[in-house]
């Protein structure tokens, strides 16, 4: 069901807030400004800032990390740890290059005209680049994606398993959400698939909680001259090392070991594991379909594409190898700007799931305990309230500067207490791929008047982008 889009309709008919029934459960679509103060604001006393409470969950042991985390205190220990991790200039310079690496390898499969389906290609080229990163794992998803099954190397045949693995566990969650336990435990048929979902989540945490054991290891066994690029799961060892003697970390590994002001209990291996997981589950799709979505926009809109290819040329001029840099992607102001206008224009998370936890007021109305809310952020980013023609995809907006009504509903990326801590590394991810692509292809829609074909999901899932490879001709 296409709830994202349809929310979106019913806005047009019912205003900015309005409610809706899953059977007997009601649940609040927000999509009033004003309701935004409440939502993001980031005090420990806010009771909006909390998921609806889903028992399933706890079974899969999803609630550790931070998603679906409601213990306050441990959520916000895990968002600040994983957050200084991912915002680490070391970090972010070794997923340039890693990107870069990795992309070098992909593209060998293409020639000048290839046709890619860019929504398939990017959720295999972004599933590699996230595990690798958070996980240290080495991931060849992308490139056994290009390669007969016959061909496969061990690695390929080890990296298909991996994302097998995930993608039963996400496909799992609808189960575990709709159907309450003793459906799932007594029903014949029905149990035989809690079961095998069980086993399967079972599966993947052992991977995860082994790569961790792994990682400790080599972190006690760094010898001092060793540098390199360290993955989340390194950072996350380090700075929740109980015993400093247990990690032993050369300065330059790791910028600073732990952060500043951290006196908290350290995580769990359990909360480091969930916290990866979790990574794993909001990172992937969701930066590969805004990708699409921005080459998509690009396309319908001729004028920002050449103006994009302009500045990418002023900085790259025509050499296609050289490696992109973080000050490179720092030039590119233009991109900036249309990506901040594309992932506004083409939200990929339309709806952000709340619930009350205690009895409060919003927009002068008394809310009980558990009430559920979808924060409707297709709603508040196409409001024709506060933004000036918000179906004209506009750049320049950005480039002019938002006035403060429309800064403060500038929310592809949530706000306040939950915002997305994987903000930085998406946008920088973006920006590598367009760069890497557009400085050396002429990228055309294979069928230019075809709507976005996407799929609701919880986010909007790009089923299908074909796209031809053009050689780009530079003018002498
Ligand atoms: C363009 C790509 C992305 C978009 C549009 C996006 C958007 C969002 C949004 C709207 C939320 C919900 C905030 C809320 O509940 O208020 C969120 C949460 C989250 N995102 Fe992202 N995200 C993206 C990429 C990433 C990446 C690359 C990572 C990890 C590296 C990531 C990790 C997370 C996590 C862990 C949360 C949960 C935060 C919490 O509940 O406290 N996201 N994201």
């Amino acid at each position: 069901m296409d709830l994202g889009g349809w929310a979106f309709a019913l806005h047009s008919k019912y205003g900015d807030t309005f409610e809706i029934y899953f059977g007997p459960i009601r649940v609040i679509i927000m999509g009033t400004p004003e309701a935004l103060e409440k939502f993001y604001n980031p005090s420990m006393e806010n009771k909006f800032s909390g998921r609806p409470k889903m028992n399933g969950f706890s079974e899969l042991k999803l609630d550790n990390g931070i998603f679906f985390n409601n213990n306050l205190k441990s959520r916000r220990r895990n968002r600040r740890l994983v957050s200084q991790a991912l915002l680490s200039a070391k970090f972010l310079h070794g997923f340039i290059s890693n990107t870069q690496d990795l992309f070098i390898q992909a593209e060998r499969y293409w020639t000048f005209g290839t046709v890619v389906d860019l929504a398939s290609w990017s959720k295999h080229f972004l599933f590699d680049i996230i595990v690798s990163n958070s996980t240290g794992r080495k991931s060849n998803y992308v490139l056994a994606y290009n390669t007969p099954k016959s061909e496969y190397t061990p690695d390929m045949i080890k990296s298909n398993e991996f994302h097998d693995l995930t993608k039963t566990w996400l496909d799992s969650f609808p189960f575990f959400l709709m159907l309450p336990k003793f459906l799932r435990v007594y029903v014949p048929g029905i149990n035989s698939l809690n079961k095998y979902y069980l086993k399967s989540a079972e599966r993947l945490d052992n991977e995860i909680l082994t790569e961790i054991t792994k990682h400790r290891k080599q972190l006690e066994n760094l010898s001092e001259s060793q540098t390199g690029k360290p993955s989340l799961l390194d950072m996350l060892l380090t700075f929740n090392a109980r015993n400093p003697d247990d990690c032993v970390v050369p300065d330059d590994y790791i910028e600073s070991a732990k952060p500043s002001g951290y006196e908290e209990e350290p995580m769990k291996d359990r909360e480091i594991c969930d916290s990866a997981l979790d990574i794993i589950l909001a990172g992937t799709d969701s930066t590969a379909d805004s990708l699409c979505n921005f080459i998509y926009n690009m396309a319908n809109n001729p004028q920002c594409k050449k103006r994009l290819i302009e500045e990418i040329d002023s900085v790259f001029a025509d050499d296609m190898t050289r490696p992109v840099k973080y000050d490179d992607l720092k030039k590119l102001v233009y991109m900036d700007a249309a990506i901040k206008e594309s992932l506004r224009f083409s939200p990929v998370v339309p709806l952000v799931m709340r619930s009350v936890s205690d009895t409060d007021t919003l927009l002068g109305y008394e809310w009980r305990a558990g009430e559920i809310f979808f924060v409707s952020h297709y709603g508040l980013l196409n409001n024709k309230n506060v933004w000036s023609d918000p179906r004209k995809f506009n750049p320049d907006r950005f480039l002019e500067g938002l006035n403060a009504n429309e800064k403060r509903c500038y929310i592809p990326f949530g706000n306040g207490d939950r915002m997305c801590p994987g903000r930085h590394m998406a946008i920088t991810e973006i920006k590598t791929l367009i760069a890497l692509l557009f400085r050396k292809y002429d990228i055309e829609l294979v069928d230019k008047n075809a709507p976005l074909d996407y799929t609701y999901k919880g986010t909007f899932f790009c089923n299908k982008l074909l796209v031809k490879l053009n050689e780009r001709r530079f003018e002498k």
